[in-house]
């Protein structure tokens, strides 16, 4: 048996993987928690991202609206990697075969990435750029790359339960 689907069979069947699986009422609960932690960590890097992209916000400066946002920003990722955690161990032999959820998960690291090359590249100049009426193309690109990335793990998200 494949090494991972092992894992995923073994998760399933912990007591909270079975506890969450069995009740009525827990998995929907924990979701919703889930959503919320959507709408935190969505809601705040979307501010940024439409302030990268020269959209909204012009008003206030690239590192202000990052110091602002990005503590929430995490607190959301934390509370989507615990409470996704947790929906994934109550059907982890099912995720383990939706290639949607795949996809989620490579589309979650595709954002991280994107983040990163942002933070330790444009962002280290950002004194010299967040004033400009147009901030420079790769500022706006990580901006945009960063808004459709999120749509496309929402959306991906939602279409886990039709796969
Ligand atoms: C990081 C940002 C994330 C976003 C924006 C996100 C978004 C969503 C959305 C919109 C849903 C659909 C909720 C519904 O149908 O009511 C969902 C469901 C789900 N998510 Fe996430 N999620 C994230 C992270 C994670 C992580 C890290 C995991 C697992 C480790 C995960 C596992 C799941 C699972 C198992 C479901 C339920 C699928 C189903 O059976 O319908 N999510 N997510």
């Amino acid at each position: 048996m494949h090494t991972l689907y092992s894992l995923c069979y073994w998760l399933g069947n912990t007591p909270l993987g079975s506890a969450i699986h069995n009740s009525t009422w827990m998995f929907p609960v924990i979701e919703t928690v889930h959503l919320f932690g959507v709408v935190v960590l969505v809601g705040s890097a979307s501010v940024l991202d439409l302030r990268l992209m020269g959209v909204a916000f012009k008003d206030y400066t690239v590192s202000r609206l990052a110091a602002r946002f990005l503590p929430w920003i995490w607190a959301g990722f934390a509370v989507q990697v615990i409470t996704g955690g947790l929906l994934f161990a109550s059907e982890a032999t099912k995720m383990y075969g939706s290639g949607v959820f795949r996809v989620k998960m490579l589309m979650i690291a595709a954002a991280g990435i994107n983040a990163l090359v942002f933070h330790f590249l444009a962002y280290r100049s950002v004194g010299t750029w967040e004033r400009d009426p147009v901030a420079p193309l790769s500022v706006r690109l990580a901006g945009v790359i960063s808004v459709l990335l999120w749509f496309g793990i929402v959306g991906a998200g939602r279409w886990i339960a039709y796969s």
